[in-house]
């Protein structure tokens, strides 16, 4: 059974949708450690309700960001986490966190990357007028949001959308495209090869 890590700053409905995927079975995995970096992060309430240990690790803390990553490798080594998925995660990764687990750190985007990496992926959609968005599930690498890609949701934007009710529906879309992901990772089914990521059959 792998062992999975989840990170949130906000909300946590991704983390929602996971810790019922795999109460639902639908995980071969457990969720059995939550981190973030925002005291009142709802995240951490849901992970404490539903019996998952919660951690808030404060960044002013600690003298900069190589030592929060230190702090937080050092805790999921402890738990012996096989995956972290980011979920909301509002902190980029410094190469230290990414080279402790070499394709083991998945991230969920709101947009169909390569389109509209970054900050208000939603909003940047909306603006720039595409009739169709959608959500990305990727490994995390160096950079901002170009790790390889894991599975992508087409969502379709409709004239009447606000960043609201599109976020809305890509939201929807996340929430089951992430514990599929993430089961499959669980299933060791995830091949790298170059920037493509395979499902083995
Ligand atoms: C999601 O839209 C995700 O794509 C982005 O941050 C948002 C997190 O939402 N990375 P929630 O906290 O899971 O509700």
């Amino acid at each position: 059974m792998k062992r999975i890590a989840v990170l949130a700053s906000g909300r946590g409905t991704n983390l929602e949708a996971i810790l019922e995927a795999v109460e639902r079975g639908d995980i071969a995995g457990e969720v059995a450690l939550v981190i973030s970096d925002q005291e009142t992060a709802q995240a951490l309430q849901r992970a404490e309700r539903r019996g998952v240990k919660a951690l808030y690790l404060n960044p002013k803390d600690y003298g900069g960001r190589e030592q929060y990553d230190q702090a937080i490798v050092d805790q999921l080594k402890e738990a012996r986490i096989d995956l972290v998925a980011l979920a909301g995660f509002m902190r980029l990764l410094t190469p230290f966190f990414v080279n402790a687990f070499p394709q083991q750190i998945m991230n969920i985007h709101p947009s169909l990357l390569p389109a509209f990496p970054g900050l208000d992926g939603v909003e940047q959609a909306l603006a720039y007028g595409v009739k169709v968005t959608g959500c990305t599930v990727h490994f995390v690498d160096q950079g901002l949001d170009t790790g390889p890609v894991i599975l992508q949701e087409a969502v379709p934007v409709i004239q009447q959308d606000t960043v609201e009710t599109l976020h809305q529906r890509i939201h929807a879309s996340e929430h089951r495209l992430y514990p599929t992901a993430i089961d499959l990772f669980c299933n060791d089914k995830l091949k790298v090869e170059g920037r493509r990521c395979m499902i083995i059959e």
